[in-house]
């Protein structure tokens, strides 16, 4: 390391001398070749690129109130209609603020305290087809507040004024309203209109008993009054300290179960604990920051080629993955392969497709579109695509360099054995035609690369540094999992069995 910066000293002390010596900078013959530091700071330096998402930014800690209110709601069964799926089910700090499996199982678990692989769907379950019924993979909660415009695979919540830091005071769409119009009631942010949704879904944490049938209103008012003390169950579950746990959170001492325990404090809570997660102290920033020792050659090489153009030998990724968070926020056709139960979508019997972005806006184009999803800890957030059928990194990343190349030497022996694949080969095939067709039409930014196995092994080196310590240390995770200190309000929190 410390060669390579001498050898930059001298050049730019050679640099210096010849252009005092020449008195004339216009002779080009004298430019010396850039070191590999130098031309990382010029691609970055061209896309804007900082290493910091965090400027200018407001973002909220863990240790406030309201965020350790968001901590208990997020981690207890009592949202769950059944009493047996929690948010953190499937997205647990320890897993990446994921689930670890390529697609999710929320209710009817075998054992509902069982997080990440090994966690299966009871086979007298409703729905039970032998795989998870949640047809997409959990993306990771971390760093989602920088998501300014949209969030889920497709987009179906999302900021009408696509300014805002992260959706916040102005109009949000969200599935309670129709597409293009605001849901009055979506919150302050993206991530507290987005905590309306998964109570409601009945294979994530509804079940399919309570509330059956009635609107996500209605379904919203039985857990309030659940957490106020006035459903049988939690009765039965014995204790309910929840009062108590709404007036530190929201510190409002005096207030009311009336006042206080509404589904809005509880979306606005979990929003706090959520967008508490911010975990960006990864090399790449430290890099970036001055340091050019944090990152190794090759992941300097791999920043290279990922902000690098196909036509001028890169690999073309910050194409989609741009900015600081490493993401467009836009829809892209990338034909990853299709498992799982899909969204009720496409021609094949039983409608196991999922055609992304197009069941929110209908248009042709967005037919299998998926939201460019950000990269930070990418590493630590597998299974990756929308479905999660890649379980490698190396394989979600080749798989952009020729989608069709990767989909034909696909390997069905990389997903857990009972992930739904009957259909893969029609379903996938259709979104890889959609990809063809875009691009023939000059509609897809997505362009082959050739790329040699060193350079794969750079691009991956690059990921690889996107990852923040913090992940991989227990201690610092552990204030986001609530230890005996934090009070259990209902006794109903998840305690993750195993090692986590
Ligand atoms: C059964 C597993 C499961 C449970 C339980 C669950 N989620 Fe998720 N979560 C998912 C899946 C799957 C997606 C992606 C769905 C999609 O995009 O259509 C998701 C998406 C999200 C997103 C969007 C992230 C992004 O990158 O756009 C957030 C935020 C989130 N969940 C928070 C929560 C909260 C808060 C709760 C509890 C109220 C919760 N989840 C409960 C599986 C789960
Ligand atoms: C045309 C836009 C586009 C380009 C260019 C692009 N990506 Fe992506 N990328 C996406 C989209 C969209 C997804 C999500 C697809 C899905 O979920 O089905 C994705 C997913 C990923 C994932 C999986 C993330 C996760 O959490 O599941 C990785 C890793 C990734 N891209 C890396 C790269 C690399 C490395 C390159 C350059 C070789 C690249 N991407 C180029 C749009 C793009």
């Amino acid at each position: 390391m410390s060669g390579g910066f001498k050898t930059t000293a001298m050049f730019v002390a050679a640099a210096v001398l010849l252009s005092a010596c020449g008195g004339d900078d216009s002779d080009d013959s004298v430019a010396l070749p850039l070191t590999l530091d130098q031309k990382v700071a010029a691609v970055t330096k061209a896309s804007d690129i900082t290493g910091d998402p965090t400027t200018g930014r407001v973002l909220p800690s863990i240790s406030e109130p309201k965020a350790q209110l968001g901590m208990q709601l997020f981690f207890t069964k009592a949202l769950g209609g059944d009493l047996d799926s929690a948010c953190v089910s499937c997205h647990h700090p320890l897993l990446g603020g994921g689930d670890n499996l390529s697609l999710s199982i929320g209710v009817e678990a075998v054992l509902p305290d069982l997080l990440g692989p090994g966690r299966e769907h009871r086979s007298d379950g409703h729905e039970f087809d032998g795989g998870p019924t949640v047809p997409r993979n959990a993306p990771s909660t971390f760093n989602i507040v920088f998501y300014d415009q949209v969030l889920f695979h497709d987009g179906r919540v999302e900021s009408l004024d696509k300014a805002n830091f992260n959706g916040a005071g102005d109009a949000i769409r969200t599935p309670d309203s129709a597409f293009g119009v605001a849901d009055a009631n979506a919150g302050a942010n993206l991530s507290a209109a987005q905590a309306r949704f998964p109570v409601t879904s009945p294979e994530e944490m509804r079940g399919h008993s309570f509330e059956a049938g009635n609107s996500n209103a209605s379904l919203r008012i039985a857990l309030e009054d659940r957490l106020k003390g006035e459903d049988m169950e939690m009765a039965l579950a014995g204790m309910n300290d929840w009062l108590a746990a709404f007036q530190a959170g929201l510190e409002a001492p005096m207030g009311t179960a009336e006042q206080l325990i509404t589904y809005d404090n509880i979306a606005d809570a979990l929003a706090a604990y959520q967008n508490s997660q911010v975990l960006v102290e990864n090399p790449w920033k430290a890099y970036l920051a001055g340091d050019k020792s944090a990152i190794s050659k090759d992941a300097k090489r791999g920043a290279l080629l990922f902000y690098t153009p196909v036509e001028k030998g890169g690999a073309g990724c910050g194409g989609c993955h741009s900015g600081d968070f490493f993401t467009d926020e836009q829809f892209h056709v990338v034909g990853m392969p299709q498992v799982g139960r899909g969204k009720g979508d496409g021609v094949a019997v039983p409608h196991d497709n999922d055609y992304g972005r197009f069941r929110e806006t209908n248009e042709d184009d967005d037919k299998f579109a998926f939201r460019t999803p950000h990269l930070l800890n990418v590493a630590k957030t597998g299974p990756w695509g929308h479905a999660g059928a890649y379980t490698s990194l190396e394989a979600v990343v080749r798989h952009h360099l020729n989608p069709q190349q990767a989909f034909d030497n696909y390997d069905l022996n990389q997903l857990a054995p009972f992930v739904q694949t009957d259909n893969i080969v029609a379903n996938t095939q259709q979104a890889l035609d959609q990809l063809e067709a875009l691009r023939l039409a000059g509609k897809s930014s997505l362009v082959n690369a050739e790329l040699s196995d060193e350079q794969v092994d750079q691009l991956l080196a690059f990921l690889h540094a996107l990852t923040d310590p913090c992940l991989d240390d227990r201690d610092c995770m552990a204030k986001w999992i609530p230890g005996d200190d934090v009070p259990d309000p209902d006794g109903l929190r998840v305690h993750a069995l195993g090692t986590l």
